[in-house]
């Protein structure tokens, strides 16, 4: 039988337009004989729209410039999104693709809206969404599930003056990796190596969040890998991330075709090595409590120690993005994928609506 979805997607984040890419690609690569979709896009101030297709095809495209305005309405069996300047309610449908990236759309925020709403919705849930967004919770917690992460120091915006870089350096060395606590796609990430860079990364960092880590270097080989499902979670084959020159950053990831080089599957990695990976990843997905789908991003050290940089909740999903090619790879294919996150997301819901909310 025929589904409806919402593609959602947009948001109050610096990975707005990343999302509307996203968002294309989905609408282009899902099957239209099984599902209908609904464009909703929420513009950089979180207003929520319906939006046309052949608008949202359209390079130039700003969610809301002609869209129209919806509003939620939660408690209701049905008729749940509502067209504000003309009263009539979206058709009734069968769950919510949130394709949002970064704060605001991968970090629980929205995932709690949708479960206020008692919409089923693709990827992690609320504590899991929020857990794998906040580095430095997430290292704590995959840390006390005996996963390795690159040693690090949290320090808060009031804080700021407290920091010393000789103490720092002393204990973290002087290769660092400065970054917000909860951000995405390399946003306020930079290297240092030198004091004055230190505190050129500090200055950075806090202009997208209150909460910054400085990190020890890990030199290794950046290796991803990509998780589907909920309690019964599957690992893809793992890809390699390889720089040219300097850090994976936010040029690399999107705006430059030879800064970086995707290899997928990644080359010369024992068997051992890509089994370790693996289970690594799983394991980082069961600590975090992930559902529906995250690339698992890891380091592999010349040792061959396995470190987690990070887990990506709702990842990138652009044409040249690694969650789907992995999963290409490791013969899914990106119609089907996207089937099996829909579905997924359903499953969990019927599951957790089985949960008792009253005493009798
Ligand atoms: N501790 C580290 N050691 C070495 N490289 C790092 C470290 N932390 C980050 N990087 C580099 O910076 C990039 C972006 O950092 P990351 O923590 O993944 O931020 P984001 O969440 O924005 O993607 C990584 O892909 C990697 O290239
Ligand atoms: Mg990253």
């Amino acid at each position: 039988m025929q589904k409806r979805i919402i593609l959602l997607f947009g948001g109050k984040s610096p990975e707005h337009e990343i999302s509307i890419v996203s968002a294309r690609n989905i609408y282009n690569a899902i099957d239209k004989s099984k599902f209908d979709v609904d464009l909703v896009g929420i513009s950089k101030n979180g207003t929520w729209y319906l939006e046309k297709p052949e608008e949202h095809q359209n390079s130039a495209f700003v969610i809301g410039e002609k869209g129209k305005k919806i509003a939620l309405i939660p408690g209701e069996s049905k008729n749940k999104l509502l067209l504000l300047d003309e009263g009539v309610f979206l058709s009734d449908f069968d769950a919510v693709f949130p394709i949002t990236h970064g704060p605001n759309g991968e970090d629980g925020t929205l995932q709690g809206l949708l479960c206020q709403l008692d919409l089923p919705f693709v990827g992690p849930g609320v504590l899991g969404s929020s857990m794998a967004m906040d580095k430095d919770i997430c290292k704590r917690i995959v840390q006390s599930a005996g996963i390795k992460t690159a040693p690090w120091v949290v320090v808060y915006k009031h804080e700021k003056e407290k920091i010393n870089y000789k103490e720092i350096t002393n204990k973290l060395g002087s290769i660092l990796f400065i970054k917000p606590a909860n951000m995405g796609s390399s946003i306020g990430v930079s290297k240092s190596t030198d004091e004055i860079s230190f505190n050129k990364a500090i200055e950075q960092a806090f202009i997208f969040d209150t909460k910054i880590l400085i990190e020890k270097g890990i030199n290794g080989r950046e290796i991803e890998c990509a998780v589907l499902g909920n309690e019964l979670a599957e690992a893809s084959c793992v890809g390699e991330v390889v720089m040219n020159q300097g850090i994976y950053d936010f040029e690399s990831k999107y705006k430059s075709a030879d800064a970086a080089q995707l290899f997928i599957p990644a080359q010369n990695l024992s068997e051992d090595e890509v089994q370790r990976i693996r289970n690594t990843c799983l394991a980082v997905y069961k600590a975090l409590g992930l559902e529906g789908m995250s690339r698992v991003d890891v380091f592999l050290t010349s040792e061959g120690e396995v470190y987690l940089n990070e887990p990506n909740t709702l990842p990138g999903f652009t044409s040249i993005s690694m969650y789907p090619k992995l999963w290409g790879e490791s013969g899914i294919k990106y119609a089907d994928l996207i089937e099996k996150l829909i579905n997924l997301a359903i499953d969990r819901h019927n599951r957790d609506n089985k949960i008792k909310r009253d005493r009798i």
